[in-house]
């Protein structure tokens, strides 16, 4: 579904972001992969998945991202689809909430990703040609008890999705969003017991759901059998 295309992951080596690598590889495309703390994972995923390689980028380093993004321009022919998946959460109260805290959580939510986006553009641009999948969150959609400064830059995801659509359709460049409901990790792993018992129980599947239930969705709509899917912020629930 995949095969020759150039793939780009943020956050390649969290419990999404892994098993993104995994599928898109598995479907064929060349994967790169950005990390920020877990070299030690990273080094783990390119042994396991062949042809994959990875880079070191801080999401809040505006001046390290276009420099990563330049150097893969100078090793790589093209980028042909951008994942923009890496981000955090914290679990914070509105009283608790300190200036670090927020510009932390903004830096690489909301403003890493615009850079990361700015750069990797560029080579779509001048391909004519591209695909942007922006990883956002049922938190960014509903009323849920889920961390505020997460579900603020969560429904950034959805805007920029709609704006850049608009914005990159001249180039034939697509941007869509997947909307995970609550999965079995990664930064839901903070949500506590009955949060999480609730979601199940209003759940239409009846579980949280899989890294998997994610990664397949993301390379569909990356592949050429999501041509006419633009602009959409598509959800993987479980229909809640
Ligand atoms: N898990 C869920 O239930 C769920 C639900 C809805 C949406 N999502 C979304 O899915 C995406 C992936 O989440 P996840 O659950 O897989 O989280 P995760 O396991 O915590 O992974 C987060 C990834 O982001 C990277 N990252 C964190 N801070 C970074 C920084 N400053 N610079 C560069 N990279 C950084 C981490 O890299 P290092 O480890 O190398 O530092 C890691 O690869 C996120 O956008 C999240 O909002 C997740």
């Amino acid at each position: 579904m995949l095969k020759g295309k150039t793939v780009f992951i943020t956050g390649g080596t969290g419990y999404i972001g892994s098993e993104l690598v995994r599928t898109f590889a598995g479907y064929g495309a060349r994967v790169i992969f950005s990390f920020n703390r877990g070299a030690d994972k990273a080094e783990k995923l390119t042994g396991e998945v062949a042809g994959s390689e990875s880079v070191k980028m801080n999401m809040r380093d505006v001046k390290e991202i276009t420099h990563v993004v330049e150097q893969l321009y100078a090793r790589h022919e093209k980028i042909d689809i951008l994942v923009n998946n890496a981000a955090i959460s914290q679990v914070m109260p509105l009283a608790m909430l300190d200036e670090d805290d927020v510009d932390e959580v903004l830096a690489v939510n909301m403003k890493g990703l615009i850079f990361v986006t700015k750069a990797v553009v560029r080579g779509m641009i001048r391909n004519k040609s591209g695909v942007i999948i922006n990883m956002g969150s049922i938190a960014g959609q509903r009323i849920l008890d889920v961390p505020l400064t997460y579900a603020m830059t969560k429904a950034a995801v959805n805007g920029m999705t709609f704006s850049l659509a608009a914005e990159l359709k001249r180039f034939n460049i697509r941007v869509n969003s997947v909307i995970p409901g609550l999965l079995a990790g990664g930064v839901a792993r903070a949500v506590p017991d009955d949060l999480r018992d609730d979601f199940i129980k209003h759940c239409a599947v009846g579980r949280a759901g899989t890294a998997a239930d994610i990664a397949e969705l993301a390379a569909f709509l990356a592949s050429d059998k999501a041509s006419y899917i633009n602009g959409q912020n598509i959800a993987s629930d479980g229909g809640i």
